[in-house]
């Protein structure tokens, strides 16, 4: 289906970030377990890299599991885990034809073996895929990710290979795991919660925020061309004044 035509393609954001949330709450309303709502978010993922590989977004980055997340009931764990091993596996033929390129971000050495694996294929599969990149974080923490980039910076001062006084905002960016990717211009949150949950602290300096009240299993294609939409209303100054921006 086509775009909405209120879309102007030559104000995309190059990169769009989700906070996919609300699956337990929209499963609760049903009257069924929260893992039923993880299932139906799968939908609503497919639907969202879609619209975003059709629209023309070069970058879409995915919150899908934290690191607080582990504290979950174990039961919950297991599903989320199991749930995304099935669907990287089933999703990865889907990708190749878009065109677009998995990747994957966090601490991912802490997710089970067949996960790992599972992503490793997909990510080995996909890596010549140049419409989209779509990165999934997973067993991310915006604080786990500064903490290794410090430790990965100190040891390199402390070999001699790094100047202190050359250490700049560019040093910080190579060491994180966005490594290569753009600063998204975009985040999205749904479920109506208006808060950031340790996600891309630092990438987000200058992000435009957008929250929406949908639960994650109904977020649709309308519900993403309507953030791009709103997005494309706004008037980023980066500090500056209205004036100097629109001259
Ligand atoms: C988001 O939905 C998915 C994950 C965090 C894995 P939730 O599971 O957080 O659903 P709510 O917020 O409890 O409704
Ligand atoms: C954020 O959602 C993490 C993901 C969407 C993967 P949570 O549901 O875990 O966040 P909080 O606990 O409500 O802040
Ligand atoms: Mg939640």
């Amino acid at each position: 289906m086509a775009i909405d035509t209120r879309i102007n393609q030559s104000k995309l954001p190059k990169h769009v970030a989700v906070i996919m949330d609300g699956n337990g709450r929209w499963a609760k309303q049903r009257g069924k377990l929260r893992t039923f709502g993880h299932g139906k978010g799968v939908k609503a993922v497919r639907e969202t890299v879609e619209t975003a590989a059709e629209m023309g977004i070069e970058y879409l980055t995915l919150y899908a599991f934290s690191t607080e997340n582990w504290n979950r009931p174990k039961f919950e764990v297991n599903a989320l885990m199991t749930l995304l091993v099935k669907t990287i596996n089933k999703e990865t033929k889907t990708l190749t034809e878009n065109n677009i390129r998995l990747n994957a971000i966090g601490d991912l050495q802490s997710l089970p073996s067949s996960c790992l694996k599972e992503l490793n294929e997909a990510i080995e599969k996909t890596k010549g895929n140049t419409r989209m990149t779509l990165t999934l974080a997973l067993s991310y923490s915006s604080k786990w990710e500064m903490t290794e980039a410090i430790k990965a910076i100190a040891k390199n001062v402390k070999s001699g290979k790094l100047d202190v006084e050359a250490i700049n905002e560019s040093t910080i960016d190579e060491h994180l795991c966005t490594l290569g990717i753009p600063d998204p211009e975009l985040l999205i949150r749904t479920s109506g919660e208006h808060r950031i949950s340790n996600f891309l602290l630092w990438q987000i300096a200058y992000a435009e925020l957008y929250f929406t009240d949908k639960l994650w299993p109904d977020f649709e294609k309308i519900d993403f061309e309507a953030a791009i939409i709103d997005y494309q209303g706004r008037e980023r100054r980066f500090g500056k004044i209205s004036e100097q921006v629109s001259a």
